[in-house]
Formats: C-alpha cells, sequence, structure tokens
C-alpha cells in the first residue's frame, strides 16, 4: 500500500482521522489484498498496475483499478491547498468558463452519480478538458482519457465524517485540493 503523502490527522476537520483510518487502512488495503490473493499465478504477475488494468475484468479489474483510483485520490488532496496555479486556471477559464463554474459543474457531476463511483476532471487526447462520472471501479485510463482530478464518491468516503450527506463532503473537498497535483498532471 503506498504511503500517504500526510499523517492520517493532517486533513481535519475536512476529513477526519478515522475516515483515513477506514478509507485508507480498511478500503484501500482491502483492494491491494484482494488482487494480491489473484494475480499469484496468471499471466498478471509481472505486469504493471495500468497494464494490469487495461487487460483485466471482472472481479480483479475492480480490485486493481481501485487500487489506482484510491492512490491516484490521496494525491489529490492535502492539507495546504490554496488556489490554481496559472496554467491550470487558464486551462479551467478556457474549458468550463471559470474556476468557480469548473467547480460548480464538478460538484453536479458529484453529487449525481448514482450510488458508487468517482467524479473526475481529465484530459482528452484532443487536449480539452472534460468533466466525467465512473460507476464503481470504473477509471478514465480505459477510456483513454487522461485524470487529472478526482473525488471518491463511495458512500465510505464520507459516511463517517458526514453521515449520508454527500453535498456537505463535496462541500469540504474542495478545501483539500491539491491543485499543484491537478496541475502536474495536466502536462
Ligand atoms: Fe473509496
Amino acid at each position: 500500500l503506498p504511503e500517504l503523502p500526510y499523517p492520517r490527522d493532517a486533513l481535519a476537520p475536512h476529513m477526519s482521522a478515522e475516515t483515513l483510518d477506514f478509507h485508507y487502512g480498511k478500503h484501500h488495503k482491502k483492494y491491494l489484498d484482494t488482487a494480491n490473493e489473484i494475480i499469484p499465478g496468471t499471466e498478471y504477475e509481472s505486469m504493471a498496475l495500468e497494464d494490469i488494468i487495461m487487460k483485466s475484468s471482472g472481479k480483479l479489474f475492480n480490485q486493481v483499478a481501485q487500487v489506482w483510483n484510491h492512490s491516484f485520490f490521496w494525491n489529490c488532496l492535502t492539507p495546504n491547498s490554496g488556489e490554481p496555479g496559472k496554467a491550470l486556471a487558464d486551462a479551467l477559464i478556457k474549458n468550463f468558463g471559470g474556476i468557480e463554474d469548473f467547480k460548480k459543474k464538478f460538484s453536479d457531476v458529484a453529487a449525481g452519480t448514482f450510488g458508487s463511483g468517482w467524479a473526475w476532471l481529465v484530459k482528452n487526447s484532443d487536449g480539452s478538458l472534460e468533466i466525467m462520472s465512473t460507476a464503481n471501479a470504473g477509471t478514465p485510463m480505459t477510456e483513454g482519457k487522461t485524470a487529472l482530478l478526482t473525488c471518491d464518491v463511495w458512500e465510505h468516503a464520507y459516511y463517517i465524517d458526514y453521515r449520508n450527506a454527500r453535498p456537505t463532503y463535496l462541500e469540504h473537498f474542495w478545501a483539500l485540493v491539491n491543485w499543484d497535483f491537478v496541475e502536474q498532471n495536466l502536462g
């Protein structure tokens, strides 16, 4: 399991240490453990994680995609959020009309994702940015898109801190976004 880029209590009060204990320490770990039970002795044994995601399906895909999605999600968060840098801000303005417009559209997609899934800011092969939602373990790389930012909207991401109130969780999510990481992914 990759180390978190911050201590487990660093995201409080927006995301509690208890949430990190369960979400990172149990849910994320369980996806990794299950993948490690399935993979030995298969063609996937010596493949990189991304290659397994692209080539697997069913139960194994669900585990490895969730391992990648969660590692990416933790990197999208930071206790020192700040504001988007110039290159990212320009791209958000160009594609969505403004930074607040982007946040509103992203939050709407996250809030409107039915059941378990993820909201994403992605870059298409033509360089355009897009907000999308994936269900369950779905991940943009299988659609040829580059992930820039994600928000986990599985209930396990917010039930400890906000119970069923996904919109409240989303408000707090914006206080934690690692804009430097998002801009780095923009390339
Ligand atoms: Fe999760």
